[in-house]
């Protein structure tokens, strides 16, 4: 990460050839290790323009020191070695161009090959999602594979299956010669509402919102459970084809490729403009235009491509990306800002999560005074420190990111952040917890007043058992005051009681009652939901309801060990442990009792 930003901040230093390889072997890794939280982890920690720079600047190193490194696996996808599939022709990458004058650029070499003729060009989005190449035989779905390393990717055909129907009826197929075999190239996505609707219900149920849609889709492509993956209401769209068989049945040029996907209800890209253009400035005006245009799917830039396929070939592929195609990236919006605090939240599991509060910036007309960091070891791989000059990002819908630090900039007496010690809620000594991939901070206190308003909230929110009016200032007014230590509390709370609260009236505190009564016929599913087990959502709690059978199985060693199988090996073993806490064990038995097991 923090070289990154050196390079835009910093010029680089002119070294000797050799003097290069320890910066292009640290550069490699540092890309690897962003692959990793990419493809593997599917939560990366720096922005698609800043990966395009680390990788631009290998690039570039690589030129300059005049050696041929052996390919890194670099953009390796694959996670497990299992049930790969071996693309028929390699999956490439694209080039990128950051501006009118290298779109410019492009067009030039295009001119040349083309000796001096006018030039049909497509413009596409480039959809921010995972590359995927699907296979079909005489117009029956065969696989799906993600891109894995370029020649061979994962198996991921019984996911894709699942996202929509992808056969067409080859036998009425009234093209000559017909398409026997074709591998497709697209991008599996996640639209900016399906998104936004995710993130809605997570909310709901107190769980951590996603933070970008591709982290979703590269998520969701790896699950072995279909429902949910049909859940997450993803997309696929065509861009490309590998492999045809017949080779004379291969489409001639894009525009007859995206008509016979048209004609066989095969899904392509919704915006796709064709430009025939003489002039350099003519093409860029087009880019504009598509980009203008763009809207309710997550794209990272437009796709500029060569429309004929004769074309394509006179100009032909280099070993990582086609010279007939280049991606236009454009930086998403930004602002500078500076760093003032790390607030640590503290969730209903204890968990801490960090906050960064900055002076207040507009982006995309939002004034914007917070951004989520991911994880203590955000913090600390990225060396964060309170008065930073930072830059805030944010694209489309999504949540505010920390896009990057001025370390040139930085007050030089600045120092390391130091991890808090006590839960600023409740002053209990924080434990770390090193997970494999991340230090964790939690606040083991169980009545924690923070944990206890977030059990609270998470209690009566709209997934679990809906219990209009209580918000986070009511529900703290009620912790605070011993009102409510334990959520079914609730349930033996009196008018005179909750008037005793500020703001609350006689009429509130009827209407509260009333609510509170009314979550009494919740579903049993909801009830579970209610309890806030740690990695039980509402799936999760669909699930454990369907197996239960009654929710006092819960308080039994034997019976509860049973049902939680359902939830797989680590949730289940995360609740068992949960369970055997006698406080949690203690707050569960006084809910069950007062919230009964109706259905
Ligand atoms: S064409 C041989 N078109 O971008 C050319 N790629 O850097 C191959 N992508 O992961 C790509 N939208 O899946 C092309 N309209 C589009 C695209 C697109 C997104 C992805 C592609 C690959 C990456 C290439």
């Amino acid at each position: 990460m923090a070289l990154a930003w050196m390079f835009l901040f910093t010029s680089p230093l002119l070294l000797a050839k050799s003097e290069l390889i320890p910066e292009i072997e640290q550069l490699q890794a540092e890309i690897a290790h962003h692959d990793d939280l990419y493809f593997r982890e599917a939560a990366p920690e720096i922005t698609d323009f800043e990966y395009d720079l680390l990788k631009l600047e290998l690039r570039r190193l690589e030129q300059e020191s005049g050696v041929t490194f052996p390919p890194t696996g670099i953009g390796d996808d694959r996670s497990t070695p299992t049930n790969q599939i071996r693309h028929g022709l390699p999956m490439l990458s694209l080039d990128k161009a950051y501006s009118d004058a290298e779109v410019a650029e492009f067009y030039e070499r295009v001119s040349q090959a083309s000796l001096g003729d006018h030039i049909d060009f497509i413009i596409e989005p480039k959809l921010d999602g995972i590359a995927v190449s699907v296979v079909l035989e005489r117009g029956e779905y065969k696989s799906a594979a993600t891109r894995g390393n370029g020649a061979v990717g994962e198996d991921i055909t019984a996911q894709v299956e699942v996202i929509r129907s992808l056969d067409y009826e080859w036998e009425f197929d009234p093209s000559f010669p017909r398409i026997e075999r074709i591998e497709l190239r697209g991008e599996i996505y996640l639209a900016d509402a399906q998104f936004d609707s995710l993130n809605r219900d997570r909310r709901a149920a107190n769980e951590p919102e996603f933070r970008h849609p591709r982290s979703v889709a590269a998520g969701s492509v790896k699950l072995t459970n279909l429902n949910e993956i049909a859940a997450r209401g993803l997309s696929i769209v065509f861009h490309g084809w590998g492999d045809v068989m017949p080779v004379e049945a291969a489409p001639s040029s894009m525009a007859e490729f995206h008509r016979w996907l048209d004609a066989r209800g095969l899904p392509s890209a919704q915006t796709v403009r064709f430009v025939t253009s003489d002039k350099a400035a003519e093409l860029n005006r087009a880019v504009e235009q598509v980009r203008a245009s763009l809207s309710g799917v997550p794209t990272d830039g437009v796709v500029i491509k060569i429309d004929l396929v004769d074309l394509q070939k006179t100009m032909g592929n280099g070993p990582i990306a086609p010279r007939w195609a280049v991606a236009r990236k454009f930086a998403p919006p930004r602002a500078r800002t500076v760093l003032r605090d790390i607030v640590w939240q503290v969730g209903r599991t204890g968990a801490l999560t960090p906050v960064a509060e900055f002076d207040p910036v507009t982006l995309g007309g939002a004034t914007i005074r917070r951004a989520s960091l991911s994880s203590a070891s955000e913090i600390i791989r990225r060396d964060l420190r309170l008065a930073d000059p930072i830059w805030i990002e944010k694209a489309g819908e999504i949540i505010p990111q920390l896009a990057g630090i001025e370390y040139a900039q930085r007050s030089a007496d600045s120092q390391v952040y130091a991890l808090p010690q006590q839960c600023r809620s409740c002053g209990t000594r924080i434990t770390q917890i090193e997970g494999t991939a991340e230090l964790r901070l939690v606040c083991e206190n169980y009545n924690c007043d923070e944990q206890v308003v977030q059990r609270l909230l998470h209690f009566v929110s709209k997934a679990a058992l809906d219990i209009k009016g209580v918000g986070p200032t009511l529900a703290q007014r009620m912790v605070e005051s011993g009102l409510v230590r334990c959520p079914s509390d609730l349930y033996s709370l009196s008018l005179d009681q909750l008037v005793t609260l500020p703001r609350v009236g006689q009429k509130t505190a009827h209407r509260l009652l009333i609510e509170i009564d009314e979550s009494r016929n919740a579903s049993r599913e909801r009830r579970i939901l209610a309890l806030g087990l740690p990695g039980v959502g509402p799936r999760g709690a669909r699930q454990l309801s369907a197996e239960i059978g009654s929710l006092d199985k819960l308080v039994d060693p034997v019976g509860r060990r049973l049902a939680l199988s359902v939830l797989g090996e680590s949730v289940s073993a995360q609740v068992l442990s949960h369970l055997r806490r006698p406080e949690v064990d203690q707050m569960l038995r006084r809910t069950l009792a007062t919230m009964g097991d109706q259905r």
